[in-house]
Order: structure tokens, then C-alpha cells, then sequence
């Protein structure tokens, strides 16, 4: 089949390449030259584990091209697919709608009148509906729910496809582009609109919950004198909780889950249906970031001024260079701003954190981010920072104190090396006034 692609962020440079993947003709559409040079090139513009290597196969083959032109993709696609960006908006916690009202109306304006118009984009319920009503050809709606760092696979074997329809018409046509996902035995859920846009905000919601529930655990743990590992291990082993989403730390963070919550609260309001506990999601997950400073400043006595922070990580999650709303660089610049004098490694976010925090200084390794450094605070939990030796780590800091955000550290080991270990959902140990 002939595809477009409209957007190439990140969710449209994946599904263009994975549709290629699947066989189909794809067009990928954006309004940023550059954007469309590069990946025309074979190039992406942030990192994903697979994903080159697929645009790079597609290109080749002549199976996947790019283009500025909604003339061109208008006369090119028989399905059009919408992955445009809903950031917040400025002034409030509402999803901003602009790029995906642009898309559509320009889809609107060249698609043929039997091309079907799928929304991919996360979208506040009822968007689908107001959509359709405006356009001419047909709409439909198909929500993702791909992890970055593992893009591909969520897309080529998804956990389930929703297709949000209108027509048995719209049906057909996605099982056509899907067929061989489904044939693999995929589950499908075939639902009306407002319930294909509510998996979407749902799930996210769902997960952004379990990271606050166990978060809020470790609260209590840290005032209790539980110890939240455990309890979420204890918790995982039923089958009805399961272990996923249990790790607490530092909180989540990306271009979805906070955005996304946010929004989904608001729309709850305009709908008469609040979701107030999502607020409290929200004011949980902000509290960790509260509390990773309040250890690093008790651990240098009362305040950082002046203390020299090493900060190992900067990507919101591991496997990702994506820093959008990242906890690390959110408890890093607040440091900074208490006088603190930081510097941040991370293995593959560098470049876009020191675009996005220009203050803050970067160690290309981490040995160079722990060297003389006063106190230490472990943000992002990459494998290469759960294998830093805490021995050889404590020769090259200035004072062995650390905080471990993330709960994956060997708090014995490193306490047994000369570390002043403090970690999250733990309460602190005695202290023999070092
Ligand atoms: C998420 C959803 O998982 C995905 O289905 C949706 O399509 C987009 O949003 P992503 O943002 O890529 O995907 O990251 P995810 O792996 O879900 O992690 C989100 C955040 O939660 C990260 O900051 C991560 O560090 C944090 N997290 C995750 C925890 O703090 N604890 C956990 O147990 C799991």
C-alpha cells in the first residue's frame, strides 16, 4: 500500500520505517527541511536502538522517501498517518492541538477524497470526533504505545493494535496495513473513538500511578523505616500487581508520561469527570526530585554552596538521549541554582543537555564527572554506572558521599568502600558524625 507518514519526530520516523518494514510504500512528511535532509540521508536525529539501521535499509531500497510537500503526499498516500507532536501548552496543563489541527486541515485540503486519515497522536478524548466532522475523507483513529529505546520492536510486535473506527470501510484498510502484524497473532481491539483516544491516555495514566504508588511507598518507608526494594519485590511476586513499574527513585519523567497525565486531568475536568488522583500522580512524582536534594544537601551538612556534584545521568531514562522533563537535569539545575558547582555525565544525552542546560558543566566520562567531586548523585540508572567499582570510585572523588536516586546500587558495597550511602525509599542510617 501507498503510506504517508505526517510528522518524523520520533513516533513518525519509527512507524515510517516500520511500515516500510512491513512492506508498504512510505512517504515521510515534515516541515522542517532539515529534518527531512537528514533522515533522507539515512541520518536520525536522536538515539534509537534498530532505527538507523531500518531508515537506512529503506532509503536504499527506494521503499521509504521523505518530503516537505502535503501536495506531494496528498497525491502519493491512500492511508495518511498523523504523528505530530501534542506537547503541553504554555499556559495551561492542556494538550496544545495545533500541529495535529494543521496536519489535518492540510491533509483535509490535498488527500483524495477516498485516502482514510488515521490519527496516531495522543489526543485529549474527543479530538477524533471534531476531526472527523471537519474533514472529508474518513478519519480513523490509531494510538501507539511505543517505549523509546524500544521503539522498533513495539512497533512491529506490539503488545495489542486499537483501531478507532467509524466504517467497516476503515477496518479493512488498517488490517490491510497491519496484516502482517496480525498475522502474528497480535491481539486487535476494535473500538469507537473516544475509546481508542482513552487506551492511550489510560495506559500512560495506569503507569504513571504505579510509579507514584510505589514512590509514595518509599515515602513511607523513609519515614517508617521500611525499605521500599523490598517491598516492592514482595509486592511483584502477585500475580494480580506483577513486578513492572515498581522501581521507585527519582520518578518518571519524557515527552509522555508527565505531559500526558497533565492532560488527561484537564480533559477529565472539561468533562465533568474529574481525575484528581492523576494531580496527586503528579505532586508524587515532583516530591522525589524534592527529596534527592534535601539528601544531598543533608549529606553536605545542611546546603551546597559551593560543593562540587558529580551527576551521573542526564537522560530521563536509560537507553534514551531524550531529556525532556528528565529528573536528573531537573534536580541538577536546582543544585546549581543553590550554589552547588555541578557536572553532569551522562553516556548518551550530552548533547542535548548542554543545549537544553547551558549552566551546568558536562565530563565526557564518568571518571571525569567523580574526580574531586564532593558529593555524588546517581540520577539515571545506566548499566555503566552500576558497574562503577566503588573502591576506585573513591579514590577519585574529594569526599566518598553519595546518593543513589535510583535504588539499583549495592548499598552494603558501597558503604563498605568508605561511602556515606544515602539512598530513596530507605530511612538513613545512623550517622557516626563524619
Ligand atoms: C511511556 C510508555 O511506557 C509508553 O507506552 C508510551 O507510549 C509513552 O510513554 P517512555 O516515555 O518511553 O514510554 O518511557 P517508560 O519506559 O515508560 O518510562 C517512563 C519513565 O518512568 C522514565 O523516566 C522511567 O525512568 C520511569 N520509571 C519507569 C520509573 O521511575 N519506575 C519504573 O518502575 C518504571
Amino acid at each position: 500500500m501507498r503510506l504517508t507518514v505526517i510528522g518524523t519526530g520520533y513516533l513518525g520516523a519509527t512507524h515510517a520505517a516500520c511500515m516500510a518494514e512491513l512492506g508498504h510504500e512510505v512517504l515521510g512528511v515534515d516541515v522542517d527541511p532539515e529534518k527531512i535532509a537528514a533522515l533522507s540521508a539515512g541520518k536520525v536525529p536522536f538515539h534509537e536502538p534498530g532505527l538507523p539501521e531500518l531508515i537506512a535499509k529503506h532509503t536504499a531500497s527506494g521503499r521509504l522517501r521523505f518530503t516537505t510537500s502535503y501536495a506531494e503526499a496528498g497525491a502519493f498516500g491512500e492511508v495518511h498517518f498523523v504523528c505530530v507532536g501534542t506537547p503541553q501548552r504554555r499556559d495551561s496543563d492542556a494538550a496544545d492541538l495545533t500541529y495535529v489541527d494543521a496536519a489535518f486541515a492540510a491533509l483535509a485540503a490535498h488527500a483524495a477524497p477516498d485516502a482514510l486519515l488515521v490519527g496516531k497522536s495522543t489526543v485529549p478524548v474527543g479530538t477524533a470526533g471534531r476531526l472527523a466532522r471537519t474533514c472529508d475523507p474518513e478519519v480513523a483513529w490509531n494510538p501507539e504505545f511505543l517505549r523509546e529505546g524500544f521503539a522498533v520492536e513495539d512497533t512491529l510486535r506490539p503488545d495489542r493494535l486499537v483501531f478507532g473506527v467509524e466504517s467497516a470501510r476503515a477496518e479493512t484498510i488498517l488490517r490491510a496495513v497491519y496484516a502482517p502484524v496480525l498475522a502474528a497473532g497480535t491481539p486487535l481491539v476494535t473500538a469507537d473513538f473516544p475509546t481508542a483516544e482513552l487506551v492511550k491516555t489510560a495506559a500512560n495514566a495506569f503507569l504513571a500511578t504505579k510509579i507514584s504508588f510505589i514512590n509514595a511507598m518509599a515515602e513511607v518507608c523513609e519515614a517508617a523505616g521500611g525499605d521500599v526494594r523490598t517491598l516492592a519485590e514482595a509486592l511483584g511476586h502477585d500475580d494480580r500487581i506483577g513486578p513492572k513499574f515498581l522501581s521507585a527513585g527519582v520518578g518518571f519523567g519524557g515527552g509522555c508520561l508527565p505531559k500526558d497525565i497533565r492532560a488527561f486531568a484537564h480533559r477529565a475536568d472539561e468533562l465533568g469527570t474529574p481525575l484528581s488522583f492523576l494531580r496527586e500522580v503528579d505532586a508524587i512524582n515532583m516530591r522525589r526530585r524534592d527529596r534527592v536534594a534535601q539528601l544531598a544537601r543533608e549529606l553536605c551538612g545542611g546546603d551546597v554552596l559551593g560543593v562540587r556534584v558529580a551527576v551521573l545521568g542526564a537522560a530521563f531514562k536509560p537507553g534514551s538521549d531524550d531529556i525532556r522533563d528528565s529528573p536528573a537535569l531537573a534536580v541538577a539545575a536546582r543544585l546549581r541554582l543553590e550554589g552547588a558547582d555541578v557536572t553532569v555525565h551522562d553516556p548518551e544525552a550530552m548533547d542535548n543537555a548542554r543545549k537544553a542546560f547551558p549552566l551546568l558543566g558536562y565530563a565526557l566520562t564518568a571518571e571525569d564527572a567523580l574526580r574531586g567531586a564532593g558529593l555524588v548523585l546517581h540520577l539515571t540508572e545506566w548499566p555503566q554506572f552500576r558497574a562503577i567499582d566503588p573502591e576506585r570510585a573513591a579514590m577519585l572523588v574529594a569526599r566518598p558521599r553519595i546518593v543513589d536516586g535510583r535504588g539499583v546500587l549495592d548499598a552494603d558495597r558501597w558503604t563498605a568502600a568508605g561511602w556515606r550511602f544515602r539512598a530513596l525509599g530507605r530511612p538513613a542510617p545512623e550517622e557516626e558524625g563524619q
